[in-house]
């Protein structure tokens, strides 16, 4: 029996494949590809596993952050069936970052099984096909009544993620292939703005939106949190579909705005100070502020959404996923918002712009019983 297997039976843990805590370093450095690896989750995951004395490649266009991480090995080509630079060559571990297309990862599985023991597969949560109610990894994903679809929406994303943790699994075989299905990822680079809105908005201070009710529950992912769980995987060959994300309850919109107005002053003490203004979900349904996009993080806990933020993490968590406290993401988050250019700044991507914003608490301001003023 070998050292591990020995402290995982001790623990009773070996039957259920999982690892509590995590070893200091890795016993031996990966040679870890990530098809994809410049924009968000990539270089989060590069800089870890660097760190714990794996060797990294990127393949991907050449395209998106070129400079990012430069002293990392590249490869050029595209998933759409230019991998011809990956041929010959091995490595320990695929991390596939990139595959939105069932085609596009069944042709990077089939080229590299040969060479590449195994495959990690970046799905989402969005997979699933109702948030209705609670989700675990057993629950059912979304399907598309053409599965030979290959455009990329809103409404075709999470079932095109399932086709193509499907089309993974089908090549490396399910003891081979590790699925992440992450929620809302968050942090430090955040392409998208969505997190990062709330932390921003909080540091141009004054009165600002803040959506529904503080106690209503959200599900976040701090990249990095997300790229130490799946680079255990990789350490620990470890195969199986988990959702990554923090568990419900353990954070709410609340805590998102609070940490948000802490980390402005900490960090800006701008002025006015800002303060949050809770409008109910239903008067801003009936502005047309729509959660997500208008309010991003957020989403009311009703109807079809009820268990959207109730994704089950219990998998994840026992195989040894860590969740840092929020205030650091919203900390780190402000902290690298505040050095980007003017430009990006000034126009995020998500959220209310200051003059919707405007409409909507005057709206809100005028809704409101006006104070009796003494004759
Ligand atoms: N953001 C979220 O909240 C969220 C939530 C759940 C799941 N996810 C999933 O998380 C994953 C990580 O996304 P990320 O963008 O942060 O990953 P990333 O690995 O940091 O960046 C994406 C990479 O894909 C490359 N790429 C795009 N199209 C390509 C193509 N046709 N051929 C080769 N390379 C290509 C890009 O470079 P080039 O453009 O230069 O080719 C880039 O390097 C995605 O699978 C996403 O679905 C995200």
């Amino acid at each position: 029996m070998q050292r591990r297997d020995f402290l995982l039976s001790t623990l009773g843990l070996a039957t259920a494949g999982v690892v509590p805590v995590l070893p200091a370093r890795a016993e031996r450095g990966l040679r870890i590809l990530i098809l994809g690896g410049t924009r968000f989750l990539g270089p989060h995951m590069a800089e870890y596993a660097r760190a714990r004395g794996h060797t990294l490649t990127f393949f991907n266009r050449g395209k998106t952050n070129a400079d990012v991480l430069p002293d990392i090995e590249r490869i050029q080509g595209d998933r759409n069936g230019q991998l011809g630079g990956l041929a010959g060559r091995k490595w320990d571990a695929v991390i596939d970052n990139s595959g939105y297309v069932p085609r596009h990862v069944r042709l990077s599985a089939e080229l590299l099984r040969p060479s590449v023991p195994h495959y990690l597969f970046v799905s989402s949560v969005s997979v699933y096909a109702s948030f209705a109610s609670a989700n675990d990894e057993d629950s059912a994903v979304g399907r598309l009544a053409d599965e030979s679809v290959e455009r990329v929406d809103g409404e075709t994303y999470g079932p095109l993620k399932a086709l193509c943790e499907s089309a993974a699994r089908a090549v490396y075989g399910p003891e081979s292939t590790a699925i992440i299905r992450p929620g809302l990822i968050v942090g430090p680079d955040d392409n998208t703005d969505r997190f990062t809105y709330w932390p921003a908005r909080a540091a141009r201070g004054g009165v600002f939106v803040a959506p529904g009710s503080p106690d209503d529950p959200i599900q976040v992912i701090d990249a990095r949190d997300l790229a130490a769980f799946a680079i255990s995987l990789l350490e620990r060959r470890t195969a199986g579909v988990f959702n990554v994300l923090s568990p419900p309850g353990t954070f709410s919109m609340g805590d998102v705005v609070d940490e948000s107005v802490k980390a402005a002053r900490q960090l800006v003490d701008p002025q006015p100070p800002p303060v949050a203004t809770w409008i109910p979900a239903d008067f801003l349904a009936a502005r047309a502020v729509a959660p997500w996009s208008d309010m991003p993080v957020w989403i009311p806990s009703v109807g079809d959404e009820a268990g959207f933020a109730q994704v089950s993490a219990a998998r994840a968590m026992q195989a040894g996923l860590t969740i840092r406290p929020l205030a650091d993401t919203v900390t780190d988050t402000l902290r690298w918002h505040l050095q980007r250019p003017e430009a990006e700044r000034q126009k995020l991507k998500a959220g209310l712009s200051p003059e919707r914003e405007a409409e909507v608490l005057t709206a809100w301001k005028d809704s409101r019983p006006q104070p009796q003023v003494e004759p």
